[in-house]
């Protein structure tokens, strides 16, 4: 087989791009990066894996088509990968203007547009929240009136829940309005009250090689709206359990609808106390917040190198998963610094078996903005082959660890 010459746009950034970068490069590709970093800050792991760099605006997509292909005329370039969200339009438009395999402009739109997404999945018989887009007042106003309150209002393509708003009556809406201004077009949805999962997959040749429901503990709305609760995300060692099935089972019917066949996917949904599923949202790409780490610790496996088996050749190996795992975000007490820690040294003596990553803002570190990033003042993985266990565990370093700052 001859090596394959992958294209992988943004290399270095986020964090967790390193890591699939250098996944490519142990499964056999010749990988050519493409980002907006300096190559001198490149993380090490991106760096080494690179047969080549060019350092471009990733803003200016012209910039990017132009450079690379210039490239082209001296180098093969066979695939196009990209699992940062901002540019996968980009990286669709890419393959388009090289002629290469791969998600084109026009299938990349549903995973990143909310309204057309739905509008995919409704066509396809899938049970999404009742929804209208639009960029007016008077359109949010009509949106409110036909879909009824409780709603929710946020932007078309968020992400981190950023402007997002639950609005339970006229007279909220008024006071939400304002807020969401700045924000071209927004979503105006139907309020699903539930319990809220993830099924995330690793799609090659059009199968699912592997696939992961996580649990948010609590709804994400929530974990953003209340500083002091500290966020968890619990990736699932049985997927056999009852209360799963029809969502796992929605998550398949999503991906064939929208045409997914290689790759990494991420998509929310929620679960309705009478048993009813309903859609959240999809992205092709891996779920954030270290996640990828987490599902590797609840399968002993390295999900980068599957993920980079499954774009390259369109298969993996199978992956076990002996452990559910856990996330928990800790957000300090207290403005400014961090200055001391309280009860880590009782947790760690008695749960020290089940923590797989401790990384908490040293003391004397500024805050960071928890409003802005989930990982928030740091974060624990544990993890446990019985989920009562672990969740009784999380909830300890949720509530008895605490970090201040002043
Ligand atoms: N129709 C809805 N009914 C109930 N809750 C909702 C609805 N839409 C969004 N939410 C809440 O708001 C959160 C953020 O919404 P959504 O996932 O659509 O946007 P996002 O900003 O892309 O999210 P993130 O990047 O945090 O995954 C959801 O996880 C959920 O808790
Ligand atoms: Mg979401």
């Amino acid at each position: 087989m001859t090596v394959p010459n992958v294209v992988m746009l943004s290399p270095g950034f986020p964090l967790e791009m390193a890591y699939f970068t250098r996944a490519l490069a142990e499964v056999g590709a010749t990988v050519i990066g493409v980002g907006d970093q300096p190559v001198g800050v490149l993380p090490p792991e991106a760096r080494a894996a690179l047969a080549h760099y060019e350092h471009v605006s990733l803003a200016d997509e012209d910039a990017v088509i132009a450079a690379l292909r210039g490239l082209s005329r001296h180098a093969r370039i066979d695939q196009v990968e990209c699992l940062w969200e901002p540019y996968m339009v980009l990286a669709a438009r890419i393959r388009e203007e090289l002629g290469l395999p791969g998600m084109t402009v026009a299938q990349t739109w549903p995973f990143r547009d909310k309204e057309l997404m739905k509008q995919v999945l409704d066509a396809a018989g899938i049970r999404t929240p009742r929804h209208a887009s639009t960029g007016t007042n008077a359109g949010i106003y009509a949106a409110a009136e036909q879909i009824g309150y409780p709603l929710i209002i946020k932007p078309i393509a968020g992400a981190g829940s950023a402007d997002t708003y639950r609005v339970d009556s006229l007279a909220e809406l008024e006071t939400v309005l304002p807020m969401i201004g700045h924000v071209e077009t927004v979503s105006v949805e139907e309020f699903i009250e539930a319990e809220e999962f993830t099924y995330d997959t690793i799609c090659g040749a059009g199968d699912i090689l592997y696939d992961n429901v996580s649990w948010y503990r609590p709804r994400p709305l929530q974990a953003r709206s209340h500083e002091w609760i500290s966020p968890q995300t619990v990736a699932l060692r049985d997927l056999d359990r009852a209360e799963l099935v029809a969502g796992i089972e929605m998550g398949h019917q999503v991906i064939t609808a929208l045409g997914f066949t290689a790759g990494f996917t991420h998509m929310e949904w929620y679960r309705k106390a009478d048993g009813e599923v309903v859609f959240g949202e999809i992205g092709a790409r891996p779920p954030g917040a270290r996640t990828v780490d987490v599902m590797n610790y609840a399968c002993d496996a390295d999900l980068f190198r599957t993920w980079a088996a499954a774009v390259l050749t369109g298969r993996a190996e199978p992956v076990a998963r002996p452990y559910n795992a856990a996330s928990i975000f800790k957000r300090a007490r207290g403005s400014g610094h961090i200055d001391r820690v309280e009860g880590l040294d009782r947790l760690l003596a008695e749960h020290g078996d089940s923590v797989c990553v401790l990384d908490l803002l040293p003391v004397g570190a500024h805050r960071r903005d928890w409003r802005a990033t989930l990982i928030s003042d740091g974060m624990i993985i544990l993890r446990d082959p019985d989920l009562d266990r672990l969740v009784t565990i999380a909830d300890r370093f949720g509530s008895e660890l605490q970090l201040y700052a002043r």
